[in-house]
């Protein structure tokens, strides 16, 4: 489990800094393994009858938007549901890979459903955390697996996460615990350093009026440019949790190696803010997790 002893004055000034914050050794190797065991279960354990085979990216072409949208997707927030690499397919749509090595994500109810991630997820260690970045009423909405899969594992291109999960003032905070160490040849993060400082959320991702999702421009966002940004690496050791601002931008290349790069990621916003309703995901009755409720 993470400590419970919340961040160091030293690691707070380089979030405040940086936008992203790198801790080592924040879950024990036994709860690593533990995590990576239902992943694998998870993924031995699914079907593929009935399955819609929808792919997950969060580029913004047509095509994958259209996968996205799609009700599989759109439903998933309280499920473990199971999305897609795309180059896990031959370009008639025939599936060249075992379903164990070709799933991209698991998401997006795992601390919901799955006791091993849920108790992973509700610690005192990760509300510790949570008040020290600032959040009065940190709540979880989000959790998932991503596989970054040997050979096929997409890049994720530049993003700002509160593009997803967006909040009035925007309060996203990603908590993203790396259960295999992430590297450059396998697809690591990189972070454009202070980039939250500087970068207003211009982009929404939102459930469209006609249905299914799709992009929208926010006006106010100012000028910026992607363009202007420079990107550093973030390699880290299986273990470390990295913490990501959702106004900061970042992004992964393709994993080219014979290894996968499993991490576990979850998403927090301050419930005190307005949740949006144009979000793609929205709550059920019962609301966000509560992450105060650990206490
Ligand atoms: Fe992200």
């Amino acid at each position: 489990m993470a400590s419970t002893e919340g961040l160091t004055t030293e690691q707070r000034d380089f979030w405040a800094e940086n936008g992203y914050l790198i801790i080592p050794n924040a879950l024990s190797p036994e709860t690593v393994d533990e995590l990576l065991r239902e992943s694998h279960q998870l993924l031995e354990d699914f079907s593929l009858d009935g399955h819609p085979m929808t792919k997950f990216t969060t580029g913004d072409d047509a095509s994958s938007s259209a996968h996205v949208g799609d009700n599989y997707f759109l439903t998933s927030h309280d499920q473990i549901r199971f999305f897609f690499e795309t180059a896990a397919f031959s370009s008639s749509g025939v599936l060249l890979k075992p379903k164990t090595r070709a799933i991209n994500k698991i998401g997006h109810g795992l601390h919901l459903l799955s006791p091993a991630f849920r108790s992973a997820t509700l610690t005192r260690g990760n509300l510790a955390i949570a008040r020290d970045l600032g959040f009065s009423d940190p709540r979880v909405l989000q959790s998932m697996v991503i596989c970054k899969q040997p050979e096929i594992g997409g890049a994720v291109p530049s993003h700002q996460d509160s593009t997803f999960l967006y909040t009035n003032p925007p309060s996203a905070v990603g908590f993203w615990y790396a259960l295999e160490d992430c590297t450059e040849s396998n697809g690591c993060l990189s972070f454009a350093p202070g980039s939250h400082r500087r970068c207003e959320v211009k982009k929404r991702f939102v459930r469209m009026e006609g249905g299914g999702t799709g992009f929208e421009d926010v006006q106010s966002a100012g000028e910026w440019s992607e363009e202007d940004e420079t990107f550093v690496l973030g390699p880290v050791e299986r273990g470390s949790l990295v913490l990501i601002h959702g106004n900061v931008l970042h992004k992964s290349e393709r994993n080219t190696g014979m290894g996968s790069r499993f991490i576990y990621t979850f998403h927090v916003i301050e419930g005190e803010n307005k949740y949006d309703e144009k979000n793609w995901l929205q709550p059920t009755a019962e609301g966000f997790s509560r992450l105060n409720d650990v206490e």
